[in-house]
């Protein structure tokens, strides 16, 4: 299952983020792809505060880390691999603890490591499309997030 829309502001995409985060669970991963300036990091925080996380932690992260844990309706981890040079990185940091765990992963570059991922991960694509819009895709190969992607396109009314 994959879908793919435009969201035509930053409203919408926080939107989606904030939707997706009332549906994670526990063992969750979201991978974030897209080049650098295309909604990452700012999808993940709406993802984050949808899964309860007071947004106030978020303003006072600082901001150049691999990890920061987040405590939400279920802990959170929002990692990034962007300085990371592959798996074997991923692995000696200890990162995978985090994957399929007692919280729900994010993580932005994660093309760094795909083979340390679990199959039943969300991959979620964005991509620059002009100032305020970008092209977002949702694909999973595991049932429960096809479900939800199913959901999303119902609620937010997208094509
Ligand atoms: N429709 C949109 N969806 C997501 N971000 C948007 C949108 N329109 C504008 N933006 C802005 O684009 C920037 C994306 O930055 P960021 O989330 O840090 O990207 P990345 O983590 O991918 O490098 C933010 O300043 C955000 O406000
Ligand atoms: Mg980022």
């Amino acid at each position: 299952m994959k879908i793919q829309f435009l969201s035509s502001s930053l409203a919408t995409t926080l939107e989606v983020g904030k939707k997706l985060g009332s549906y994670s669970e526990p063992g969750d991963v979201i991978c974030l792809g897209g080049e650098l300036g295309s909604g990452k990091t700012t999808l993940a925080q709406a993802i984050a505060e949808g899964a309860g996380v007071d947004q106030r932690q978020y303003v006072n992260s600082p901001t150049f880390a691999v990890l920061h844990e987040y405590g939400g309706r279920i802990p959170i981890y929002h990692m990034d691999f962007y300085r990371l040079g592959s798996s074997e990185d991923v692995l000696a940091l200890g990162l995978d603890e985090y994957l399929c765990g007692d919280g729900l992963a994010l993580i932005e570059w994660f093309e760094r490591a795909e083979d340390v991922l679990p199959e039943s991960v969300l991959v979620v694509h964005l991509s620059f499309v002009n100032t305020n819009s970008r092209a977002i895709s949702l694909h999973s190969s595991d049932y429960r997030w096809q479900k939800i992607i199913g959901e999303l396109k119902t609620t937010l009314n997208l094509s």
